[in-house]
């Protein structure tokens, strides 16, 4: 079911946006090499519940076992915060959730770990210039096919796998609701938006192929041939005020922004 929002239940979702961005400043700000996955969860862990929310992650399913999910590297998605310490040049996908009276939030960034390479750099531009392209396309009157397209022919534009297994989604009430949102379709194809939606466009984009893995823990996607992959996130609403991005670095952005914040 595509369940449309009130603006009191927009304005709950923008209380968890927020606590998501805040755990993106304060995990990023810890992000270097010899930190380790499990020190930067219980720094997310800690700021989600200093803004009065309840992480959406932990328990999801019955069994994801953490508040946030840590990929570096190869992990395109859902890596289990673990012992495992970042090195400098690594990129790590950093991405949370969190629940204020009842209402999501659900972002993720990816950054690097110190110093990286000038491909490496390329590629997690590249896929935060995948999400903006996708997010313009979130407003009123517009169709699924619309943001996957365009979020599709950035990826494609530089060569990069665009990863069709794992999908954008509504959010709400729960985490993940109707509509999947892919990163790849059909201009002016698809369910056509309407004020009271709100979006999480998620794009993923691999070095290489666009193939996947998961580990035996069952969680863990990587790149199936063993490529660098980035992953940006937003929780996007389309108010009565227009386009909102509630996971934005401060406070709720207003889409039409052409210029993309540092950090996405
Ligand atoms: N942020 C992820 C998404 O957009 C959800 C993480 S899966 C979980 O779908 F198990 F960690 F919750
Ligand atoms: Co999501």
């Amino acid at each position: 079911m595509i369940t449309i929002k009130s603006r009191r239940e927009f304005e709950k979702m923008a209380r968890a946006g927020a606590a998501i961005a805040a755990v993106h400043e304060a995990v990023g700000e810890a992000v270097r090499a010899g930190v380790s996955l499990l020190e930067l969860e219980e720094i997310g862990a800690r700021v989600i519940a200093r803004h009065g929310c309840t992480p959406s992650f932990l328990g999801y399913l019955g069994s994801y076992p953490a508040t946030l999910c840590l990929s570096p590297n190869d992990v395109i998605v859902h890596g289990i915060p673990n012992e495992h310490r970042l090195e400098e040049g690594d990129i790590l996908s950093i991405d949370a959730g969190a629940v204020y009276e009842g209402f999501h939030g659900d972002a993720a960034i990816t950054i690097g770990v110190g110093v990286v390479a000038p491909e490496t750099q390329r590629l997690i531009d590249a896929t935060r210039e995948g999400m903006w392209a996708g997010i313009t396309m979130v407003r009123r009157g517009s169709r699924l096919g619309d943001i996957g397209s365009a979020i599709a022919e950035v990826g494609r534009a530089h060569g990069y796998g665009v990863v069709e297994e794992y999908v954008g989604h509504g959010i709400g009430r729960a985490m993940h609701e109707e509509p999947q949102v892919p990163n790849y379709g059909t201009p002016g194809k698809g369910l056509r938006l309407r004020v009271g939606m709100s979006l999480c466009i998620e794009p993923m984009f691999n070095m290489g192929g666009r193939q996947t893995k998961v580990d035996s823990d069952g969680w863990t996607v990587r790149t199936a041939d063993g490529s660098l992959s980035a992953h940006f996130e937003h929780t996007v609403a389309i108010t009565p005020e227009g386009p909102m991005i509630f996971t934005a670095d401060r406070e709720p952005m207003p889409v039409g922004f052409e210029e993309a914040p540092a950090r996405g």
